[in-house]
């Protein structure tokens, strides 16, 4: 497995010029690549927090994506969790996304696709499964629950602690507000904001 990481690059710069700045350099981000053990992971995001990739799916990342930010909240008190599960299991990344600390991306047996140029702050989830069946005597059973796509569209804001749940579309430039959780397909140039997320406005 190899997971390349810009981060390695900026360590070379700043040991060349001896700056005493080393955020982006962290021995927990090295111990969550080596507790990573995702088969087919494509690009080289810039990670600012520690990632775990996960499963045996398909993990790539476009180009200048950022993983974790500082100075924002929970910098280095958490982590990063991309899991695939199944080999049908696809997350993407678009080029120029912005994903704020403590985000999570679980893919179970269908894709996660973010578009380019997002932004998300932090605590945000996807799940694009449910993971378990509702009705009560199949719920302990492991592989239960529906799994369907959830495609975001580019320039999307995601608000703090914004939860994006199983089959939800959200169009091009749209806006989710804090503490949101998204159920339903959100229309491109649009803002929602509750739980569940319904339209405040359109943006433009
Ligand atoms: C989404 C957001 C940017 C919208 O701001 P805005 O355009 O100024 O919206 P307003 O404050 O005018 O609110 C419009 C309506 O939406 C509601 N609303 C706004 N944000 C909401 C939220 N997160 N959850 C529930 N309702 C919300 C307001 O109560 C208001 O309802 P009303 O018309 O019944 O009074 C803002 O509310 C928000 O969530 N900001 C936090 C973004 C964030 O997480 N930043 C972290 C750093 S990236």
């Amino acid at each position: 497995m190899k997971i390349p990481l810009l981060y390695e690059i900026e360590k070379t710069i700043r040991n060349f010029f001896k700056k005493p700045k080393d955020f982006c350099i962290n021995e927990k981000i090295e111990l969550y690549r080596k507790l990573s053990d995702a088969e087919d992971v494509s690009g080289t995001p810039f990670v600012c927090q520690p990632t775990l990739l996960l499963g045996k799916g398909k993990i790539e990342f476009g180009e200048n994506v950022r993983l974790g930010y500082f100075p924002s909240p929970y910098f280095y008190n958490g982590y990063m969790h991309f899991q695939t599960q199944g080999e049908k299991a696809i997350i993407k990344v678009g080029s120029n996304t912005v994903i704020n600390n403590n985000f999570i991306a679980i893919a179970n047996n269908a894709s996660i696709e973010i578009g380019e140029s997002c932004l998300f702050s932090y605590k945000v989830e996807i799940i694009n499964s449910d993971f378990h069946n509702i009705e009560p005597d199949k719920r302990h059973s492991g592989g239960g629950g529906i799994s369907k796509d959830v495609i975001i569209g580019n320039n999307v804001w995601l608000g703090s602690s914004v939860k994006v749940l199983k089959g939800v579309t959200i169009g091009d430039n749209s806006v989710v507000g804090a503490g949101s959780i998204v159920t339903k397909d959100v229309p491109a140039n649009t803002l929602v904001a509750g739980n569940p997320a319904r339209e405040i406005k359109k943006i433009w």
